[in-house]
Formats: structure tokens, sequence, C-alpha cells
């Protein structure tokens, strides 16, 4: 199977590296550890996502275990992802720890969080961790195309997935072009603006004469686009609703629509105001 190819009637796509993600994922930042966490994640793999985004800045993967533990879907069916938080100094270490955690042998796909302190010190660790077994793939996340290109310098393992801030209103088109021609999927987090852009007139006049939702509209923009898409919701119609979104298609005139609301300009950058 060549790289970014399709898979499982277009719900999974083909890495760099020949695994496969899923491309629907449930996001669980923002959601306390605990109950409400569990319930989601559980939920979730009830209603068929078969990929969960955690991390450890997240303070929830014992939560995202204990779920996927509960739900009897096997460890195997379900691509566990989490992220080294770069506060910390080694990411070979804090793998191991994210797999007690978790409750898990080894995590699909392990990324940096963020490049504080720069785009390349962390891969070393990162590399470790999956020459080890800590983690089948490698990953970067909110880095910009020209920090893309210090990593690829050094590193000996290229990272298989960039996962950013993206959206029809954070159309990052000259991220995107960079991560593709460069092996590596794009992740879109935030894919409805954190709850903002479900509020948009334009996405709900779509929504409204397709009979979907608004959420629906957003997601199913980003899958074609060739997107992994990461929406997050800790209410159970919700995230049944979202993972919808197979079943219909958007005309090239909505997307050329939805891609008119980007204010990024078609950046190659991964974020307009650094939080590091
Ligand atoms: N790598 C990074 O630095 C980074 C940064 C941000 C996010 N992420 C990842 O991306 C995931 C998603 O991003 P996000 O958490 O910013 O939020 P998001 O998915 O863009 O939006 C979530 C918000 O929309 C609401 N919502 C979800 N589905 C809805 C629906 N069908 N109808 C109405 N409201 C709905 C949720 O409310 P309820 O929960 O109350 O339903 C929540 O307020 C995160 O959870 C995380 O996994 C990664």
């Amino acid at each position: 199977m060549a790289a970014g190819e399709l898979t499982d009637n277009g719900r999974a796509r083909v890495l760099a590296d020949g695994k496969q993600i899923p491309l629907l994922a449930l996001g669980v930042w923002q959601v306390p550890d605990g109950p409400e966490c569990e319930n989601a994640v559980r939920w979730a793999l009830e209603a068929g996502y078969r990929h969960i985004d955690t991390a450890q800045a997240y303070g929830n993967e014992a939560s995202v275990g204990r779920a996927l533990r509960d739900s009897g879907v096997a460890r195997e069916d379900v691509f566990i992802t989490t992220k080294f938080n770069p506060g910390s100094r080694d990411p070979e270490a804090e793998a191991q720890r994210s797999l007690e955690r978790l409750g898990v042998d080894s995590l699909d796909l392990y990324i940096v969080h963020w490049p504080q302190g720069g785009p390349t010190w962390a891969w070393d660790g990162m590399q470790r961790a999956r020459e080890r077994g800590y983690a089948r793939s490698i990953g970067i996340s909110n880095f910009s195309a020209s920090e893309v290109d210090d990593l690829l310098k050094v590193a000996e393992v290229a990272p298989v997935v960039n996962q950013v801030q993206f959206s029809p209103f954070e159309f990052r088109r000259g991220l995107l072009a960079a991560c593709e021609a460069r092996g590596l999927a794009l992740e879109a987090y935030s894919p409805l603006g954190t709850g903002r852009h479900l509020r948009d007139p334009q996405v709900a006049e779509i929504a409204e004469r397709l009979g979907r939702t608004p959420a629906q509209v957003l997601i199913r923009w980003a899958l074609q686009r060739g997107l992994i898409v990461l929406p997050k919701s800790t209410h159970r119609e919700r995230i049944e609703q979202n993972a919808q979104v197979f079943d219909f298609e958007l005309t090239s005139a909505d997307m050329d629509a939805l891609d008119g609301l980007d204010g990024t300009g078609g950046t190659d950058r991964a974020l307009e105001r650094l939080w590091w």
C-alpha cells in the first residue's frame, strides 16, 4: 500500500511508515480525568470511532486507558495517540510513563506536542521511544513548514504526521502542501474552532441546506481535504453525530465557499501566536 492511499472504505489512510491511521478521532483536550473522559471515550468507541487523541499535558491518559479496557473493543482495533510534553526533558522516559497510565504495551502514535526550545532537540528521544517499541509511529504538532524542514535535516526516522490547528477558517494551505510534499500527513486539530466556528452563518447555511449540522459540515470539509480530523465532545449525541460524516459529500461549490472563510492567507505557519 502506498503512503497517502485511503483504506477501510475511505476511513483510514496509509502513513509514510506504512502504518494505517483512522481519519476520524475523538480529541480529549480539556476533558477532565475521571468519569467525563471515560464516558466520552467509551461512547466514541461504541459509536465506531477507532482513534483517540490524548496528550501527557491533558492529564487524562489513565481515563482513556480505562475506557478502552471497559469498552470491550480489542486493543489492536483502536489507534491511540499521545503527545510528549516538551516542558519535560526525556521523550523516551515520558513515553514509558504514558504507557503505564494508559495501560497499553505500545502507542500507535507519539507526537512532540509543540516545538518549545526548538524543533530538533526532542527528536532523538522520540526515535529511541520508537526503537524500544514504545510507539509504532512518531510525529510532531504545531510545527511550521520551516521547523519541519529543520527537523528533517537531522532526523534518522522522519515524522509521519504534523498535527496543527486547521479548519476552513484556518486553511493553512502552504503548510498542508509542505507537509504533503515531505511525506507528513496533516492532522486537523480544533476542527470546530473549539466550538467557535459552529456559529458561522455560512457554515450554518450549508448545513441547513444539506440537512446536516455545522459540526458535520466542518468535519466533512476536513475529510474531503484529505486530512485526519480530531473533533472533541463530551456529549454522547454529539459524539455520535460527529461520526456520521461518511455518508454525504460537499459539492465543489460548497468546498470553495468554505475555503473562502480562511483568515490565515493560506500560510505555511502552524500558529499566528505561540503559547510557549
Ligand atoms: N496538538 C495541539 O496542540 C492541540 C491543540 C488543540 C486541540 N488539539 C486536539 O484537537 C481536539 C479538538 O480540538 P478542540 O478541543 O479545540 O475542539 P473542537 O473539536 O474544535 O470543538 C469542540 C467544541 O465544540 C463542541 N462540539 C463538538 N461537537 C459538537 C456538535 N456536534 N454540536 C455542537 N457542539 C459541538 C464541544 O462541546 P462539548 O464537548 O460540550 O460537546 C466543544 O465545546 C482536542 O481535543 C485535541 O485532541 C490538539
